[in-house]
This record gives C-alpha cells, structure tokens and sequence, in this order.
C-alpha cells in the first residue's frame, strides 16, 4: 500500500473534507501516515478565513521541496479556501507543487493523481459547481472511527459579512438532498456512530436555495427519529436565521444536545452594521431569550472580531458588556485581519494596531475565562450524561468525554468506555472543563429511579 500524509489547517468543514480525502484515497489503496518521511502523497488541506493563511501555506510549502528532491515519485498537493483562491498562482510560485484541487473539486482528487503519476502533467481544478452532486461519492464512508462523526448537510454561504471570505472561495449556497443525509447518518450509525454533527458555513438556511426541500428544522426532526443515534449537533447558525421552529425543535427534540454556537462577533450596532450582519444587538439578544425561555439549559458560544476597522473603545467596551449579559459558556475571539476579496478590506482601513487588537483579545478571553470558570464551577455536584470520546487532552493517563451542552469532562475510566453513555458526578472544575468520577453501579441505578437520568 502507499502512502497518504494529510495536515489539516482550519475549521470542523476542512476536518470532514479531510475524512473524506483520506476515504477517497484509501480506495486508491492509500493508507493514512502521520510520517511525511514516508509518504508517497502529501496534501496540505487550507483555510484562508483569518490571518496571514496564503503565507503560511507557501512557508509549509516551502518546507515541502526538499521531500521531493529525496524522494523519487513523491505526489505534493494543495486544496482547500487557500487552494481556490490561488489556483494556478500556486503551480506558478511553488515549481515542485503537482496539483491544486479547489473547495469544490475533492471527488476529483483521485483522477488528479492519477493523472500525475501518468504524465506528470500539473491539474488544477478550482470550478464551482451548483449542483450539490459535488458533496457525494460512489460509495458511503468506510473505516468510522468512533462514536462521533460529522456530516455535511451543506456548503457555501449566501451572506455578505464584510469581514468574510468564506462566500468567496466556498461559492454559494448549496444544500444536499435530505435523502442523502439520511442515508449517510443511518449508515453511520450502523457502523456503530452515536454522535452526529451536522456541517455547513449556516446550516439554518438548509434547503433554502433548493426548491422543494425541506427546512432545516425538518431536517432536525427526521435525523432526530434515526434509530441507534444518540446525540444530534451541528454548526454554525448565523443569528438572522435562527427560526422559532428551530428554538422549538431545542425544545422538543429529545436527541438534540442544549448547545447552539450562535457567533455574534461584535455588541454594538454600529460596529455590527460595518460588518454587515444583519442584525441588531437588541434583535441577538430577543432571539438569545426565546431560545432560553424555551430550552433553558442551553449551553451557548460564539465568536468574537476584535479591532474591527474603526472600532473604538466605547464599541470594544459594548462587546465585553453582551459577554457579561449572556454569560455564554465559550467564546473563540480572533483579531480582524483583512482578507482577499472582501468588502471591509476594501473599504475601511484596518485601522487598529496588532498590538491593541493583541490587549482587546486578552482582555476578551480574560473575562470569558471568568465567566467559564464561574459556570463550571456551579455544576460540581451535577450528574451529567457524558458520551466517551477517547483519551484526555492532559495526557495524565484520564479519559474524556463531552457533556450534551459540549463541555468537556476528563475522568479516571479505562479505554474499553470509549463510545458509550456514561453518567457522572461532576467533582471539580477548570475554565475549560470539568473532572468528573464513574458512578457506581449502585448510584447508577439510584439515579435512574430517582429519574435524575434521562
Ligand atoms: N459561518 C461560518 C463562519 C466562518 S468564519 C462557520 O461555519 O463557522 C469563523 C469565524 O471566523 C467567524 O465567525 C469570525 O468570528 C471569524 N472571522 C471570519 N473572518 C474573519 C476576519 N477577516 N478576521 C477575523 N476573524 C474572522
Ligand atoms: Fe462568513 Fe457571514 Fe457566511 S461569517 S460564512 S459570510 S454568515
């Protein structure tokens, strides 16, 4: 067998793409390596949604070459927002890359190499397509590991944040038939998945572009009835579109986990209607209550833009203030860094130095690691129904799993756990997570009849 090292940059959409890169080659008789010494094919996988992405892909590249020059035959690839958005640029900067593969263009992967290893010519392939047929594969995912997978339900997004370049190099709206995500998740789930995460830039527009389709929240309710699946999720929500049947399908959908990432990036309407978002602070914050009045144990998270152009203190001051108001239980913030293409890279100047947007970062995530640690800490003494992932981050030789509003537990338990629901007594906690211990056999039972279990 030959060869396939794969290093993933970016979000949860670029680790399905991946998944089904590695599946599509491993159908070509490639194995998976974490050792690029070895590999007969090596693929960069990019984002390009913040920061300085097109340098770093040509510094990996870069780093790149020498395989080439010791390794006869070897296969240099480059896909992903990066990839679509360079195209040819890349072949023409990077002599020793054979082949650039667009956010659209996986199914074609294989031919690509092919078509190297036939005549070392250099395929770049960044179309767009419409039709959603470009999401599916001849055959379903082989080799699931795990009790959790993702599925992309759609790609591409029809917004117009001005920050954003995800419309830019994901295209437009496109969802897939909800037949094919039925059938992906049913066969998922024979293959011994509990958890699923539904996938797509705003899955709260599912099925809008595709006349006939169902909604979202439809959508919600026919995964919901799958037989053997534990645990629905999915990402992200744009706030505009979180519809009253989606907070009630939170209410009324038992294998629906309490968790929405709902990013609200900015607390001010001012700053909000520079970025194009569409909504109000205000409008964010009666959805926010709807959600809660309906669901009250929703955990949420959102994201966070500082040093958007022109914002001042006042408006940064704003931001911190809805964090206090909401109180979510995370947040990703990020610095603003004008991408290609964008209208804010545009029109405003990128008007704040790196070193004040670095301090309105720390003091974001400051006050968030108080609020988390505050919320955590309230819920030492809970039992939470945990869904066992695998070995802890901390490495100390603990096992971790997530709780259904996503927080993460680390406990003492063996490896054989993994993939299944386990309750347990939250009995310390971190800003980050939690630390739980097994219940016994006997509180176990307790629990149940008590019907502190659900
Ligand atoms: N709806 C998408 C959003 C993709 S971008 C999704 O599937 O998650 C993820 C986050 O990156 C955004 O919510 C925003 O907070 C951040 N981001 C996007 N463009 C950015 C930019 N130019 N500068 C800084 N942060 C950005
Ligand atoms: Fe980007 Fe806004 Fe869509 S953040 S992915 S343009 S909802």
């Amino acid at each position: 067998m030959k060869k396939l090292y794969l290093q993933t940059h970016g979000c949860q959409m670029n680790q399905y793409d991946s998944e089904r890169i590695a599946k599509l080659m491993g159908r070509m008789d490639y194995e998976s390596t974490d050792c690029i010494e070895t590999a007969d094919l090596v693929l960069l996988n990019t984002c390009s949604v913040r920061d300085r992405a097109e340098q770093k892909v040509y510094s990996v590249l870069g780093r790149w070459k020498e395989l080439k020059e010791r390794r006869d035959g070897i296969i240099i690839g480059v896909g992903g927002c990066v990839a679509q958005q360079e195209g040819m640029n890349l072949l023409r900067r990077v002599p020793h890359l054979d082949l650039v593969f667009g956010t659209h263009n996986i199914h074609k992967l294989p031919e690509m190499v092919e078509q190297v290893q036939a005549s070392r010519s250099r395929p770049v392939e960044t179309a767009c397509y419409r039709e959603p047929s470009y999401m599916e594969d001849a055959r379903g995912r082989t080799n699931v590991q795990g009790a959790k997978a993702f599925v992309t339900i759609m790609q591409g997004c029809n917004k117009v944040c001005s920050f954003c370049i995800v419309p830019h190099v994901r295209g437009r709206e496109v969802s897939r038939p909800n037949a094919k995500i039925i059938n992906e998740i049913e066969s998922l789930v024979r293959q011994g998945v509990r958890e699923v995460m539904l996938l797509g830039q705003n899955v709260n527009s599912y099925g809008k572009t595709s006349p006939g389709e169902i909604s979202f929240a439809e959508l919600l309710g026919r995964v919901n009835q799958i037989d053997g699946l534990q645990r629905i999720r999915f990402t992200t929500s744009h706030p505009q579109d979180l519809s009253p049947e989606l907070v009630e399908a939170f209410a009324n959908l038992d294998r629906l986990c309490e968790h929405l990432h709902l990013p609200v990036q900015s607390g001010v309407d001012s700053v909000l209607s520079r970025m194009r978002r569409g909504y109000t602070r205000d409008e964010y914050l009666a959805r926010i209550n709807r959600l809660r009045k309906r669901c009250p144990h929703v955990a949420l998270s959102t994201d966070i833009i500082v040093g958007f152009p022109g914002e001042t203190d006042a408006e940064f001051a704003d931001t911190l203030e809805i964090l206090r108001q909401v109180e979510y239980d995370e947040i990703y913030s990020f610095m603003y860094s004008p991408r290609p293409q964008t209208v804010s890279a545009k029109i405003y100047d990128d008007d704040t130095a790196d070193a004040a947007k670095r301090i309105r970062l720390q003091e974001v995530q400051s006050l968030q690691r108080e609020i988390s640690l505050r919320k955590n800490r309230e819920s030492i003494g809970n039992i939470e129904e945990i869904l066992v992932e695998g070995k802890s981050r901390l490495k100390n030789g603990q096992m971790m799993g997530r709780t259904r509003t996503n927080r993460i537990v680390n406990f003492i338990g063996d490896e054989t756990l993994v993939g299944s629901l386990l309750p347990v007594r939250i009995i310390g906690a971190t800003a980050n997570s939690l630390i739980g211990e097994e219940l016994t056999a006997e509180h176990v039972s307790d629990f149940r009849s008590e019907g502190e279990l659900a």
